[in-house]
């Protein structure tokens, strides 16, 4: 599995998006279209990207009732998207339903994965709000194992557990990190965070980054300092 960075394309609108897409001439980036954009603009804007010749990351992290993901799932198959989502903690059963729907009928699936606990949570939250008394690494792993029963291709979750959670669940089952910042930067909302260089050393297969991108000077080069500093 060949490492890459994904770019969050967290815009209002379409036309926000195609602008901060057209700065980058000489590459085809990996995208994440997330509910942000989704909502604003509906599958065709993932069709449009689709046909700039772009990897898509649908992250739409679905969480409801089994029955509701599978049919959920039934039409983001139609999409063409190369990656998309589900919350672990719908259970496994919700995660098997989302696998089944999301089964085109030759039988090729998009690659699947769960969000362990969002990169914006601490522990403290976790244990306060959610009332999960355990260490934030140990559901984090705990999710990871149900996802993998589930029969989906990975998670993802911080870069910090990145080695953790192939140690549980194998080198082959993906990690696909947020929480990513070039060294000095703002943390904003995130909390479990580190450098793209240190996430490449930790082990994770994907990192997915947005503000750092999105509103750095010259976001082209901010991607290809990620690229740089993570994939080599
Ligand atoms: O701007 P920033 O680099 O923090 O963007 C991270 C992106 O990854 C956002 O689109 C956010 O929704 C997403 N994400 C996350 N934590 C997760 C799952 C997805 O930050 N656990």
């Amino acid at each position: 599995m060949g490492k890459d960075v994904i770019i969050a394309c967290d815009f209002p609108s379409k036309e926000d998006t195609l602008k901060f897409l057209d700065k980058f001439t000489d590459c085809k980036p990996f995208v994440k279209i997330g509910m942000e954009l989704f909502y604003s603009e509906g599958p065709a804007i993932v069709k449009e990207i689709k046909a700039r010749e772009h990897k898509i990351f649908l992250d739409l992290k679905l969480h409801d009732i089994p029955n509701t993901v599978e049919k959920a799932m039934v039409s983001l198959s139609t999409l063409g998207v190369d990656m998309t989502n589900v919350h672990a903690s719908g259970t496994i059963e919700m995660m098997k339903a989302a696998r089944r729907g999301l089964t085109r009928s030759d039988g090729t699936s998009p690659v699947l994965i769960a969000v362990t606990q969002l990169t914006s949570t601490a522990q403290e939250q976790m244990q306060r709000d959610l009332l999960i008394p355990h260490n934030l690494e140990d559901v984090v792993i705990a999710y990871a194992k149900n996802t993998k029963a589930a029969g989906l291709d990975g998670v993802v979750c911080s870069p910090l557990e990145a080695a953790a959670i192939h140690k549980n669940c194998g080198k082959d089952f993906m990690t696909v990190t947020p929480g990513i910042r070039f060294s000095g930067n703002s943390a904003d909302d995130q909390t479990r965070i580190t450098t793209p260089e240190r996430a490449r050393e930790i082990g994770s297969d994907y990192i997915v980054v947005g503000r750092p991108i999105a509103k750095a000077d010259d976001p082209v080069e901010a991607y290809k300092r990620c690229i740089r500093e993570f994939c080599n």
